[in-house]
């Protein structure tokens, strides 16, 4: 389907991440060699940089099959006993969220990755005796926008962990280009860019706002996404010129006009702009770090004369 030829299949078509892409090039070639099953990876990074497209990948280059579930989505034990007991031998298990696992899950999840194999208990009270079951060996790829919450004895049960990157201005360009193709869009080299350049380093935040200028592109052009067409589309979508959004925005505005740029506590900002606390720390916070708008202090968070400048405000004198 077109949802899934958009998403790359393989290595060799997944643009950027080139250190992390390396790294699985070769413990993918060394598995298959070997006829083993690949270690267990941990992709950890801000949302958007392609953890889910690489964990197919995964699968696809190691010729296996994927089952994918998430964190919050497992319930009770029983409901990962269900999924794991049902895997073929090497299968990728792709756990998104993987940090919001409860405990009680995480302890079945020890001697699944480290032995396969699974400790249940059947009956109650005095009567009751635990069965060690046996799995077939599977590679368990997880996801999380936080590996510093993660457990140490769940961390340190991947072989391989594996940070993303934000995505350089090129890289993302060229996801911009081969999106367009895939949708059979045509589009220029600086509409791209510029799309690329409002993309806060994201591929999942390029692509949306190629949909919006190609959606715009159809109703006021002739379908071809030029550069105005893109700039006015991009006005709308009220994206700034360094791809901030609204959010960005009240985020950053909400610490100068109320906290006197800052320092300021997360959960305070956050209730101060009725924004989740999670959510600025994993989706809004990161990328205002990377580009030095925002500093992280013990005594909360403050803005940098950057963002000063980029509103036309006046620098405060210390
Ligand atoms: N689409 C989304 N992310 C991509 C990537 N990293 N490479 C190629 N196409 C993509």
């Amino acid at each position: 389907s077109l949802e899934q030829s958009l998403r790359p299949q393989t290595l060799k078509q997944y643009i950027g991440q080139n250190q992390v892409k390396e790294n699985l090039e070769i413990f993918i070639k060394a598995a298959r060699l070997r006829k083993e099953t690949l270690d267990h990876v941990l992709l950890y990074g801000p949302p958007g940089l392609g953890k889910t497209t690489l964990a197919v990948i995964i699968a696809n280059e190691m010729g296996v099959n994927i089952r994918t579930t998430s964190g919050p989505a497992i319930e009770r034990p029983g409901d990962l006993a269900a999924i794991l007991t049902a895997l073929e031998p090497g299968d990728v298990l792709f756990i998104d969220e993987i940090h919001r696992l409860q405990r009680t899950i995480e302890e079945v999840l020890y001697p699944a990755m480290e032995d396969f194999c699974l400790d249940i208990v059947i009956g109650k009270g005095p009567s009751a005796r635990s069965v060690r079951l046996d799995l077939p060996p599977f590679t368990l790829v997880g996801a999380t926008t936080r590996a510093g919450s993660l457990s140490a004895p769940l961390r340190d049960r991947f072989g391989v962990l594996s940070r993303l990157e934000y995505y350089k201005e090129d890289q993302l360009k060229n996801i911009v280009i081969r999106t367009a193709e895939v949708f059979g869009t045509e589009i220029d080299d600086s509409s791209a860019a510029e799309i690329a350049r409002r993309a806060r380093g994201t591929p999942r935040i390029a692509n949306r706002l190629l949909r919006r200028v190609r959606d715009f592109a159809q109703v006021r052009g002739n379908g071809t996404i030029n550069l105005a067409l893109a700039r006015e589309a991009l006005e709308l979508l009220q994206v700034d010129r360094l791809g901030l959004d609204h959010i960005d925005h009240k985020l950053l505005k909400g610490i100068i006009e109320k906290f006197r740029g800052g320092p300021v506590g997360l959960d305070t900002i956050a209730a101060s702009i009725g924004e989740e606390s999670e959510t600025i720390e994993d989706v809004y916070e990161p990328y205002l770090l990377q580009i030095g708008f925002l500093q992280r202090t013990p005594r909360g968070r403050v803005v940098t004369a950057a963002v000063y400048q980029h509103f036309g405000m006046e620098i405060p004198a210390p």
